[in-house]
Order: structure tokens, then sequence, then C-alpha cells
């Protein structure tokens, strides 16, 4: 095998769901009457959408987001931008759903592997164009919930509310505010740590993920994944956790496969499943921050410069209703693609949590 993985949308097909799985059984994006264009960077003059830690990011920035998920709730499901279509993006990718491109034998999958962080990347730049679109406010960005910071560590209060488009029945209902994360978890069971201890026990873990364990680009992306190969090569440290794990902790733990986020083909139902990954594609960003600054290894060792990552692509509609194909090189630079990370009330304190 070798070559990038490139996805089509006629290669979508059935997903392969658990047992069990809730309905709709379908998670293919509509068809295209055009081909895929593609990706060009959003204009230099677009406003920067500043995403803010939800914990501290203040009502009316959370009211907002909640106000682009009852908007996305509210268009059709056949339309591309809708919340149905919108989650079912995550669906199509990690169920098998997609095969490859002249080895239909073989399936796309983004986890487990060195796509991880650009694939939800892409995946969410468009959401929240979608979202910014549909709030007629081009610089809406979405609000991130900063679990790794001792404020950000309880579920963001407007998901709990019943009554908000940003609530989800299918939760752990032990796991509502104030409890604290345990980016740990497991299905064995809780930890039943004060709260102090479970606070110092995830810094720990956030430094053990993102220091320790991360010292190189493969430990922390995960395995090359190329054209006619089997999927799920292998994890980065930080997919396998916190973020595995805190999918799990949010899940509603009774059901067979802990829907709606404890599973790939339920999780982007969630309306929490977009500012959680946000957090994710926040700690991209540190990681290679910190790495460049301890010098451990220089800037260019923290991406691959292999064209099979580089050259892979993925199909995405846009807030046009447009299907665009965009390649991992296009989501190299967050300033190009005109989004970044405030980081007053979040930080990094698990920088000093060595063990
Ligand atoms: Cu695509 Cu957090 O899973």
């Amino acid at each position: 095998g070798g070559g990038p993985i490139v996805t089509e949308l006629l290669q979508c097909g059935r997903p392969k769901l658990p047992a069990k799985a809730i309905p709709p059984y379908q998670c293919c994006p509509p068809v295209s009457a055009s081909e895929p264009v593609k990706f060009t960077l959003p204009d230099a003059s677009e406003p920067l959408r500043t995403r803010r830690p939800a914990h501290a990011a203040g009502a009316d920035h959370m009211a907002k987001y909640e106000r682009a998920v009852a908007l996305m709730k509210a268009l059709p499901r056949s339309d591309p931008r809708s919340f149905y279509q919108q989650a079912n993006v995550h669906c199509a990718y990690c169920t098998g759903a997609y095969r490859q491109v002249g080895h239909p034998e073989l399936a796309v999958q983004i986890h487990f592997s060195w796509f991880f962080f650009p694939f939800h990347r892409a995946y969410l730049y468009f959401f929240e164009r979608i979202a910014g679109k549909l709030l007629g406010d081009p610089g809406f960005a979405l609000p991130f919930w900063s679990w790794d910071v001792p404020e950000g560590m309880r579920m963001p209060l407007a998901f709990a509310n019943v009554s908000s488009p940003l609530y989800d029945p299918l939760r752990n209902p032990r796991h509502a505010p104030p409890k604290l994360v345990d980016l740990d978890f497991s299905k064995l069971g809780e930890k039943n740590l004060t709260d102090e201890q479970q606070i110092q026990h995830n810094l720990r873990i956030m430094y053990k993920q993102m220091i320790s364990n991360a010292p190189l680009a493969s430990l922390f992306y995960g395995q090359p994944f190329r054209a006619g190969q089997a999927d799920k090569p292998g994890a980065g440290t930080v997919e396998i956790y916190p973020h595995n794990t805190m999918h799990t902790w949010t899940g509603d733990i009774s059901l067979h496969n802990v829907e709606n986020m404890g599973v790939y083909y339920s999780a982007g139902r969630d309306p929490i499943f977009y500012p959680y990954h946000s957090n994710i594609d926040r700690l991209w960003e540190i990681w290679r921050d910190t790495t460049t600054v301890s010098g451990r290894h220089g800037h260019a060792a923290t991406v691959f410069t292999d064209p099979d990552w580089l050259d892979s692509s993925f199909l995405f509609y846009d807030e046009e209703a447009r299907l665009v194909r965009i390649t991992v090189r296009d989501v190299l630079d967050i300033d190009r693609l005109r989004y970044a990370y405030d980081d007053d009330g979040a930080g990094t304190p698990w920088l000093d949590a060595r063990p």
C-alpha cells in the first residue's frame, strides 16, 4: 500500500454500526450535483474568529452558540448544513461508510491514525463557518470546553440546561455539573476522588499525554495510514486519553454503546461534541508550541512532511452548501484559516504537573 487517502462521495455506502445502534442508520452526505471544489483559504481580510473557553466566554457567547445549533437543527435534513447532516459527517468518516478509492474492501477511518487531528480540525472549521453564516455573524467562533484546566473541569452549564438546544438527554446523568471530569475515566467505575485529588490527577494525565509520552510527532499524532492499508494502525497519546476516555465520560453509560458521545457513529449528535473537540484542536496547537519552546526538537518536526499525510483529503460541505475537498496540508496553519485560541481563563497549568 501507499499514497494519500482520498475520499469520494460515491464511495460512501452503508456504515458498519454497532449492535443496538440508535437510528438513523444512514450517514452518508447528500450527493452533490457538481464535482467538489478545491479548498481555498479564507480571505485575509475576514475577521479573526477567536475561540474562547466556555466557562469564561460569557453568557452572550454561549447564547450565540446555542442559537447557531438551534438554527442548524431547524434546517431540513436534506440540507448538508443541518445539524443532522453535520452529525452524520462524523458517522460517515468513522464507521467505514467511506471505502478507499481503488480498495473497496478497505475502510476510510480517521481515528487511530495520523488523521485524527487534521480531520477534526477541518470538520470544526466548516461547522463553525456554517454556524457563523446562519447567525449572520462572520466573526462567530466556537467556544471550547477547556476540560484540561481546573476552571473548565466541569461540563459547561449551558449544556446541562434541559430546555436548551445544547442539551442532550443521552449523557451520563452522574456527570452533570458540578461533577468534575475524570480524564482517564473507565467504564469499570468511578474513582471517587475528592475534587482536589481529581484536579491533581487530571493535571498529571495532561502532562503525561502532552509531554512525557509525546516527545515525537509519531507518538503524538498516531501512526501513518496510507491508501491500500487497513484502518486503525494506531492512535496518538492524546487520542487514547483524555480524548477517548472523555467521550466515554460524557455519554450515557447505561446504554449498550454509551451514546451519544461515547461511540463514533453518534458522537456528533451531541452539541457538546464541537466545543469538546475544539479543545482537542487547541491542544494540538499547544503541543506544537511547547515542543518548539522546550527545544527537544525543532518546529519542522511538529508536523509530518510525508506527502501521503499532506495530500490526503476529505470532503465537506461549506457554508454555501458547496462540496469542498480539503487536504491535511490545508489545515496546518490556523492563522491562515482565520481563527485563533484565546487562552485567557484557560492556559496550561498542567505544564507544571510533572509527576
Ligand atoms: Cu472523531 Cu472525538 O472523535
